[in-house]
């Protein structure tokens, strides 16, 4: 009984370790389409990400993520909390 319990946990954190990796942030951003609008250093349709970090902090990011997700002043981005999340993050943090 418990090596099958051992080998489960095993199995459940490896799909949570992919699960993390396919979440990051750059990745989203990209598979997403926000770089239709977003470039790193230039402004397109929207703001870059420069001119993004320099007027947001990380702690603003649930905020932005909410507004994002209600598509309130900004085209309406589907994807699911921790994603929109992870974007946002990179999108200030660069990471
Ligand atoms: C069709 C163009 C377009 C697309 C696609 C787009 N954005 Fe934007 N984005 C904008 C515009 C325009 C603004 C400036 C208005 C605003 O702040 O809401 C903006 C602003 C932002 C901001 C700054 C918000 C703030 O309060 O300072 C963030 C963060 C952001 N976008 C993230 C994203 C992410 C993440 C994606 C992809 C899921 C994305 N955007 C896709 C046009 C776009």
């Amino acid at each position: 009984m418990k090596p099958i319990l051992i080998a489960l946990a095993a199995a459940a954190s490896l799909a949570v370790a992919g699960a993390a990796s396919a979440q990051s942030g750059p990745d989203l951003f990209k598979s997403k389409g926000c770089g239709t609008c977003h470039a790193p250093d230039a402004k397109k349709m929207g703001p870059s990400l420069k001119d993004i970090a320099a007027k947001n902090k990380p702690d603003a990011a649930d905020k932005i993520a909410a507004a994002l997700k209600e598509g309130k002043g900004h085209p309406k981005v589907a994807a699911s909390d921790a994603e929109i999340k992870a974007m946002v993050l990179y999108t200030i943090t660069g990471k």
